[in-house]
């Protein structure tokens, strides 16, 4: 097991354990467990028996009282709804400021939870397993928590960061292929806008973590985990710019998950989005053909089934981009690349430019 412990500067110490097989987590972070009243374990209702004796062999019963709350499944948890059943459990079982949440689940759980973390008492401390190869490089870490609105993605929330967060590649053992191909969107995102070797590692492993590899995901959650808590550690609640370009891929990305109603996994729509985005810097002449060849191909090794779910309407797709929340009261805003590595923020990309872009990330 690696430990990682680093400073964020609203929060202070933020914590995190990365392994595979790991067992009783509370022994090894005594002061955040023995101070707790009760504690929730927050799972998704579809997440399979073998999700939940890893959480519980991480997590033994203990004399503290123990709640278990099953959310949703999947995109479905992340409603202000089931942000507002979870805080009213919480309440209904005497939860205080001193108790805490444990989110075991994919990204949709992670942030569901750590919105209502955030939200209850006006925050308790919670603990993030991210149990999806997504979650594990990026969602169930750095403290953001959102609920979707109206359709459009994570437009209510809050940033809240899990006092510790334990990712256990072992969870990974039981996740269909499916779901390691939608990580391993994510995966290919910090190989553009991340350092060179870890780029290089990505490149590396990706063809054999997209097959279930052990070693191969262990190997790509260790790096990207340390990566964006890294990042996160730099520029917690988006103030500094250090942690818009791990945005890339997803303004386009967030509005085809919305045009296809929730049914994209959402790495598959960040790399279609990141597709987007890699053919509006080349048209803008930012990112060099040869480039766009390469990072373009790095988007083909995860051989993308059809997007038969995104409905075809540019004008919605349009409206969809202007109103993602990094828009920022530009008519949007995108991040493109000047070179693998080097991303750049841009507003108000023409809509012809977008077509082009929304065409050619369906393909
Ligand atoms: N907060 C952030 O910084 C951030 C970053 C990226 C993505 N996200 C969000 O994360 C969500 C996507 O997360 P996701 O890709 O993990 O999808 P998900 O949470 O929807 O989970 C996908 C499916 O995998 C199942 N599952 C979870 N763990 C499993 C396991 N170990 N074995 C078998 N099945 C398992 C779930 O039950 C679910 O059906 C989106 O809502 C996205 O907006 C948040």
């Amino acid at each position: 097991m690696k430990t990682f412990s680093f400073t964020v500067k609203h929060t202070g110490t933020v914590k995190a354990a990365l392994g595979r097989n790991m067992e009783n987590i509370p022994a090894q972070f005594p002061a955040l467990f023995s101070g707790a009243d009760k504690v929730c374990l927050v799972t998704g209702s579809d997440a399979p028996p073998s999700l939940r004796a890893r959480a519980l062999a991480l997590f033994p019963e203990s004399t503290t009282p123990r709640f278990y709350f099953w959310l949703p499944p999947s995109e479905k948890a992340k409603t202000l709804e089931a942000a507002g059943e979870l805080c009213s459990f919480l309440f209904r079982h005497g939860f205080s400021r001193n108790s805490l949440i444990i989110a075991a689940g994919g990204g949709a759980v992670t942030d569901l939870a750590g919105f209502a973390a955030a939200i209850y008492m006006r925050g308790i401390n919670w603990v993030s397993v991210p149990t999806t190869f997504l979650a594990q490089i990026d969602a169930g870490l750095g403290g953001k928590t959102a609920v979707n609105l109206g359709g459009a993605k994570n437009i209510a929330g809050a940033f809240h960061q899990p006092a510790l967060a334990v990712c256990d590649t072992a969870f990974l053992d039981s996740l269909p292929h499916a779901e390691l191909r939608s990580g391993a969107g994510e995966l290919a995102k910090y190989a553009m806008v991340g350092p060179a070797s870890l780029r290089r590692a990505i490149i590396k492993h990706l063809p054999k973590a997209i097959t279930g590899d052990k070693t191969a995901l262990t190997a790509c959650v260790s790096a990207c985990a340390a990566y964006k808590l890294s990042v996160v550690a730099s520029d917690e609640r988006d103030e500094t710019g250090a942690r818009e370009p791990l945005n890339f891929g997803h303004t386009a990305g967030h509005a085809l998950e919305a045009l296809a109603g929730g049914r994209l996994p959402h790495g598959e729509a960040v790399a279609r989005g990141m597709r987007a985005a890699l053919i509006i810097s080349r048209d803008m002449r930012l990112l060099p053909a040869p480039a766009f060849k390469k990072l373009d191909a790095l988007i083909d090794t995860l051989r993308l089934p059809a997007a038969k779910a995104v409905r075809r309407d540019f004008d919605k797709f349009l409206a969809l981009v202007s109103r993602d929340k990094k828009a920022r009261g530009a008519g949007n805003r995108f991040i493109l690349l000047e070179s693998a590595g080097n991303p750049v923020a841009v507003e108000n990309v023409r809509a012809p430019l977008l077509k082009k872009a929304f065409e050619g990330a369906l393909k």
